[in-house]
C-alpha cells in the first residue's frame, strides 16, 4: 500500500438561510453566485429545521424534472410523493429517495398530511446529481430505502457513526445503486472523534456541516458551513473535538457541457428547449394517469 495524502481545503463557504414559499426556511450551499455546481453535483438544499404551525407546512406541487436525479434525505418530519409514473410513497425520518428523472417525470413533493394539518417539525436534504449525456434520457427509476434499509457503519472506537447513503465507508458498502460513482455519507462524530475517508483524487468532494464543530486541517467549520477539497490528495480527514454532524459528498465529474433551466439539466439549448416542449405537450405523462 502506498502513502495516502490527505486532501487540502479549496474554499469554505458559509451558506446562508432564506426563506422559501410560506414558512419553509432553505439553506442553498450552492448553486450560488460564486458557484454554479461541483461536477457532478449541480445543487444541494437543507430543507429547515424548522417547526411548522398548524395549517402552514407549504410543499411542492406538481413539477416536472429531465436529466439529472433529485435525492431527498428526510432527517425531520415526512414528506409524500406522487408522480407521473404511478408512484406514490412516504419518506420519513432517515429514509432515503433517490429518483432518476432520466427522461422526464412531473412529481410532487407535499410535507405529510399530518403535519400539513397539525404542524410539527421538518428537517432533510435534498441534493440534484446530473446524469451523464448517454443517460439523460433514461427509464425514470425510484431508488427508496427506509431507514432501517440504510446500512450505518462505526468506526472501531466507537466515536464515529456513518450512514452509507451511496459508496463505501468503514468497510460497508451502500445498498442504492448509481449511475456513475457517487459516495454519500451522513457522518456523526462524537467529542474528540477522528475520522479519515478515502476518496479517489479524481473524485470532486465536499462536506456540509449540519452541526457542532469539524476541523478540515487548520479549518475549523460549523453549522451551515460548506467545506469544498482540492484535487489534491486520496483521503478526507476531518476531526472534532467537541463533537459534530456533517454530509460527505463526493463523485466523478461528467466534464460535459451544461445547459440547466430551472427544472431541466442537459447538455444543449436545443435540448431544453425539447424538454420544455415535451413537457407542454404532455410527453411527460401526469400525475394521477
Ligand atoms: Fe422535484
Amino acid at each position: 500500500m502506498g502513502e495516502m495524502k490527505t486532501r487540502s481545503v479549496v474554499q469554505l463557504v458559509h451558506a446562508t438561510s432564506q426563506p422559501e414559499g410560506e414558512g419553509m426556511i432553505v439553506t442553498r450551499p450552492f448553486p450560488t453566485a460564486h458557484l454554479d455546481q461541483l461536477d457532478p453535483f449541480l445543487l444541494l438544499d437543507r430543507m429547515g429545521p424548522v417547526s411548522h404551525g398548524p395549517g402552514e407546512a407549504k410543499g411542492a406541487p406538481d413539477h416536472p424534472h429531465r436529466g439529472f436525479e433529485t435525492v431527498t434525505y428526510i432527517l425531520e418530519g415526512a414528506i409524500e410523493h406522487e408522480d407521473s409514473q404511478g408512484n406514490r410513497g412516504r419518506i420519513g425520518a432517515g429514509d432515503v429517495q433517490w429518483m432518476t428523472a432520466g427522461s422526464g417525470v412531473i412529481h410532487s413533493e407535499m410535507p405529510s398530511e399530518e403535519l400539513r394539518r397539525n404542524g410539527g417539525r421538518l428537517h432533510g436534504f435534498q441534493l440534484w446529481v446530473n446524469l451523464p449525456r448517454r443517460d439523460k434520457m433514461m427509464k425514470p427509476r425510484y431508488q427508496e430505502l427506509r431507514a432501517a434499509e440504510i446500512p450505518t457503519a462505526t468506526s472501531a472506537d466507537g466515536k464515529v457513526t456513518v450512514t452509507v447513503i451511496a459508496g463505501e465507508s468503514l468497510g460497508t458498502t451502500a445498498t442504492i445503486d448509481t449511475r456513475t460513482p457517487i459516495m454519500y455519507f451522513h457522518v456523526r462524530m462524537a467529542a474528540g472523534a477522528r475520522f479519515t475517508q478515502p476518496i479517489p483524487e479524481t473524485y470532486n468532494a465536499f462536506a456540509f456541516v449540519i452541526g457542532g464543530e469539524a476541523q478540515f486541517g487548520d479549518r475549523s467549520a460549523r453549522e451551515n458551513d460548506a467545506v469544498f477539497f482540492e484535487n489534491d490528495g486520496d483521503e478526507v480527514t476531518i476531526a472534532s473535538e467537541d463533537g459534530a454532524e456533517l454530509l460527505l459528498l463526493a463523485g466523478v465529474p461528467l466534464n460535459e457541457p451544461v445547459t440547466r433551466y430551472g427544472p431541466f439539466v442537459m447538455n444543449t439549448s436545443a435540448e431544453i428547449r425539447q424538454a420544455m416542449f415535451d413537457y407542454q405537450t404532455g410527453k411527460f405523462g401526469e400525475i394521477g394517469a
